[in-house]
């Protein structure tokens, strides 16, 4: 159960009583379903799916939304014209300006909007002062390039339809169809995308509300007659009623992906990375993918739930071809998924596969937007989508490194303690957090005075080891006289209002709250004013953010979020905002920390739960809630694997699991698995018993800090792919079809994957008990045990031994990994540490590498003061070759690095041929040469020692 120790008295006996009462119901460790909405609760939803439904059934039924032709104009790569849907059987019709833009980045965007409401010609009911409009601002938050319009494009229009041409060298079409309204994309001619091709576009036209007597539907009023008018109007669920001011406005668009039998993304759900099936049948969900963020206590593994983020962001990939769409809409969503197997045509064009993916999205509010992304390749649909979102931001160097956290370090010398005992048992970690029992009372940018009585001795104790603190800070500010940050918020006006105007009140931890605003820019300002060393007492440099109950959490709120009819800076109302919320926060805060003194620039480092397209701008994300469960860690992988797909890679799971007390074999996998998440970081629920990796004993934290110093070890590695995601978006753990795009057996895979461009591949144990696992290799280059050399080889599974001690690890050949072997506190404490370069030789004996380093705190990268090399091996020879541009910084920087080398090089996979060689040439000198034959299966492994070479430089090994 979730501890509400943390609320303020006055509440604490009324949810203690509650929680025990709802005990005696409910079994201890389950989602509470009835808190959340299925899709049959959910009017817009249910509506939708019933118009679905709908428009299979009936023979000869056809979509009323139509192009009218002569609206149309073409002008520099956008289509902009008027689509009439026919709403009654006297044909009258509502007007839907559509606009269709070709980028010049080859990306196509298709938006709809409804006429009446752009020109405020609607009433609201209740009196509401809500906008009018459909909501037209996700762009603003979400989108931070790529815009610039098609220059090439061309339009050639006939009667019923229009085709642009556009994208690379004119290989993408769009075949815009007129009656009814429909949208084919094509790349090298063949359809890879199809919108409205069930007829399943809908946009709920505004109208006004007719008081009947009678509950009966007016004839023909709403093609087709699938709509149950109780839906439309006030909707209630657990005892809230939405007043919904604007009636029924849902937008929904059936967009099939012809051929595609897999699709992955749209976070965030725990299932599988490759999407399930809705509709029911053995094995698939019966509800849509849910896109809603909302604080899900407990959640259960294995379903399409909603949970704390979200990205309307999907790709379709079959052999050889990925696609993908965009969904540009901050309202509550849903998404429907089905496959149909289609019988084998000999003569289809090109087409191996023999599944159409049919996916149909329904948004409460706001326009239809979509963006379509014609690949070829994933790197291709995860790059575009980058251009328009952003790509990862380039963490501080610390922020990859091990983070300890539980609910909560209790006082400051508790904090020192646990510092001093990692120390003493060298388990290396750099960051330790804070929970929100450190303020006083709940209020934000305090202290508790008792148990924290001095935060900047603890802060400078922990700077002695280059370590830094999180603290975390909620949007809900504690509504309680005499806080000064709630009585400012209040009178500058810079929080939500509730559908009346008035400052809107809820219960989160500090009791009755009020929640800043974040969509204003007074409020973001103001909030950025909060951060500053001389506001924050007790804060310094060293100490970084965790922004949680983004959603936002109100535990008295309906679907324990906002009521949707509360109001946002300029009236939008929440309803239209509602999943861009927590990101508009997360802004508020990574703005913040930008600069906290004046001229002290440095890269922010904000954990955030919620999020939304753009969100990997910011900074991290972790998974919220687990528990400590298999299958819960289990779990952790494929939600990963699935954010890095849809942009946002800086993701991580509560190591050891956030509910429950794990078993030391659980917590122990788990730390070997953490050390694969981009974001790693342990967590503990405050009913938790101490779990730091210390207090397990042998042979537990023997292992534990084995994996964590393999963490640290690869951390070069690590941040060459973050850098790499943060240039491209390219996932910084890597699933086997984005690797392997031809290799249909690895499509599904998201247990196992690789660790950037290093061709590490890991499939940390999942299950208890395993002593071994099956990898899947994809090709025929030879692999090696990354701990022992063993050798594996040939396409297929492998089984790899996996004991406890051990993490199934392999290194692909072909690669050169670059490592720092000194153990140490820190990574802070590494950064003058020489490296280890590891060339595991190919079947070619060949191999490459790459790194990028930079001072890992400031923005001097962006004028040149970073490293960025490549490495290779062939012909017996070993060069490092810059791939950096020059800055105005770089000279310096190379400079301030001459002094870290290469103290050694390992060839794995060393050909016989070395054996009895002593030496080998470094530029004009020598270094020595060590030689370890084949045992067995395990591979010959040379060391090249203290080759005195400067990271920085151009040079040279010859072997
Ligand atoms: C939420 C967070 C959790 C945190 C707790 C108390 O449940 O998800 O990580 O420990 O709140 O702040």
């Amino acid at each position: 159960m979730r501890s509400y120790l943390a609320l303020s008295s006055q509440w604490t006996a009324l949810f203690v009583l509650l929680s025990a009462l709802c005990c005696l119901f409910t079994p201890a460790v389950t989602v509470k379903h009835e808190n959340f909405k299925t899709c049959d609760q959910s009017g817009f939803c249910k509506r939708n799916r019933a118009y679905a439904d709908t428009a299979a059934g009936a023979s000869g039924w056809s979509a009323p939304y139509q192009i009218a032709p002569e609206s149309l104009s073409w002008d520099n790569g956008q289509l902009q014209g008027t689509i009439l849907k026919t709403i009654n059987k006297n044909g009258e019709t509502v007007r839907l300006p559509i606009t269709i833009s070709f980028l010049e980045s080859g990306s196509a965007r298709v938006t709809v909007d409804e006429e009446k409401r752009q020109k405020g010609e609607i009433d609201l009911r209740h009196n509401s002062i809500a906008r009018k409009e459909r909501y037209n601002e996700v762009e603003s938050w979400a989108i931070v390039g790529g815009l610039e319009l098609s220059k090439t494009a061309t339009e050639s229009r006939d009667t019923t339809k229009t085709t642009i041409t556009y994208g690379p060298e004119g290989k993408f079409e769009a075949v815009i169809t007129f009656a009814p309204f429909g949208v084919e994309f094509k790349r090298d001619a063949a359809t890879q995308i199809k919108f409205n091709d069930r007829g399943l576009l809908n946009m709920e036209h505004w109208r006004p509300k007719i008081d009947k007597a009678e509950p009966e539907k007016k004839e023909g009023e709403e093609a087709p007659a699938a709509d149950e008018e109780s839906t439309w109007w006030d909707e209630s669920f657990g005892g809230a009623t939405d007043s919904k001011p604007r009636g029924p406005e849902s937008v929904a668009l059936d967009i099939t992906f012809p051929g595609y039998e897999h699709v992955f993304g749209i976070p965030e759900h725990a299932g599988p990375m490759s999407l399930k099936e809705t509709r029911g049948g053995s094995g698939n969900y019966e509800d849509p993918y849910r896109l809603y963020n909302s604080d899900v206590f407990e959640y259960i593994t294995d379903s399409p739930m909603t949970l704390y983020g979200n990205i309307p962001f999907m790709q379709a990939h079959r052999k050889d071809s990925t696609v993908g769409v965009f969904w540009l809409n901050a309202a509550e969503t849903w998404i429907d998924i089905v496959k149909q197997k289609e019988a084998h045509n000999p003569l289809s064009l090109g087409i191996g596969s023999k599944t159409d993916t049919k996916t149909h999205w329904i948004s409460e509010s706001g326009l239809l937007d979509v963006f379509v992304f014609l690949g070829p390749t994933p790197k291709d649909v995860t790059k575009a989508y980058g251009e328009l979102t952003g790509y990862t931001q380039l963490p501080q160097s610390f922020s990859i490194a091990y983070h300890q956290c539980r609910w909560n370090y209790n006082t400051d010398e508790d904090v020192k303690d646990v510092d001093r005992k990692m120390s003493k048992h060298q388990i290396p970690y750099d960051v330790i957090w804070l929970d929100i029992e450190y303020t006083d009372d709940k209020q934000y940018f305090t202290w508790d005075p008792l148990q924290f009585p001095d935060p900047i001795g603890m802060l400078n104790h922990l700077d002695k080891s280059e370590r830094k603190l999180v603290a975390i800070i909620d949007p809900h500010i504690k509504n309680k006289d005499g806080y000064p940050i709630v009585e400012d918020l209040k009178k500058k006006d810079l929080a939500v209002h509730n559908k009346d105007g008035n400052i809107y009140e809820g219960w989160c931890w500090p009791g009755s709250s009020h929640w800043v605003d974040c969509f204003n820019p007074a409020a973001i300002k103001w909030w950025v004013g909060l951060f500053k060393y001389d506001a924050f007492k007790g804060s310094l440099s060293n100490l970084f953010v965790w922004n949680d109950m983004n959603e936002p959490s109100v535990f008295n709120g309906p679907e324990t979020t906002m009521p949707k009819d509360n109001l946002h800076y300029e009236n939008w109302e929440h309803r239209d905002v509602h999943n861009l919320n927590g990101m508009t926060f997360h802004n508020a805060t990574y703005q913040a920390l930008l600069e906290r003194k004046k001229g002290e620039i440095r890269r922010p480092f904000v954990l955030t739960r919620a999020f939304y397209s753009g969100s990997q701008r910011l900074g991290a994300m972790w998974t919220g809630d687990n528990q400590a469960s298999w299958e819960h860690l289990a779990i952790g992988f494929p939600m990963i694997l699935n954010n890095g797909i849809a942009g946002y890679p800086f993701a991580g799971a509560d190591v050891g699991g956030f509910f429950g007390n794990p078993e030391k074999d659980l917590l122990t996998r788990w730390y070997q698995a953490g050390a694969f998440y981009p974001f790693f970081r342990g967590h503990a629920h405050i009913d938790t018993r101490r779990r730091e990796p210390y207090l397990a004993g042998e042979p537990y934290t023997e292992i534990m800090t084995r994996a964590l110093r393999l963490r640290y070890a690869l951390l070069p590695a690590w941040y060459t792919a973050f850098h790499e995601a943060s240039v491209d978006g390219t996932p910084i753990i890597r699933p086997q079809y984005f690797v392997y795009p031809g290799d249909e057996d690895g499509f599904a895979i998201d247990d196992q994957f690789f660790v950037g461009g290093t061709g590490l591949l890991a499939k940390p144990v999942v299950t208890e008990g395993a002593e071994s696992v099956d990898i899947y290799l994809a090709d025929d280059e030879i692999y090696y045990d990354y701990f022992d050399y063993e050798k594996y080889s040939g396409r297929g599974l492998k089984t790899i031994p996996a004991p406890l001690e051990k993490i199934p690890l392999l290194m692909q050949g072909g690669h050169i990994i670059p490592r720092k072997d000194r153990p140490r506190r820190s990574s802070g404490l590494m950064k003058w540490d020489p490296y280890t370069l590891v060339i595991v030789l190919g079947n070619d004996g060949t191999a490459t590498g790459e790194l990028y380093v930079d001072d890992g705190e400031t923005f001097d990268y962006q004028s040149g003061a970073y490293i960025h090399r490549t490495f290779e091996y062939k012909d017996g020879v070993l060069a490092s070759t810059n791939i950096g541009t020059k800055g105005k910084l770089t000279d310096k920087y190379l400079k301030a690095m001459k002094s870290v080398t290469v103290e050694r090089v390992v060839v794995v996979g060393a050909p016989k041929g070395w054996e009895g060689k002593k030496t080998v040439k470094v530029g004009s000198g020598e270094a020595n040469l060590e030689f370890h034959g084949e045992e067995g299966n395990k591979a010959a492994w040379a060391v090249v020692k203290k080759p005195q070479i400067s990271i920085g430089e151009d040079w040279k090994i010859e072997f």
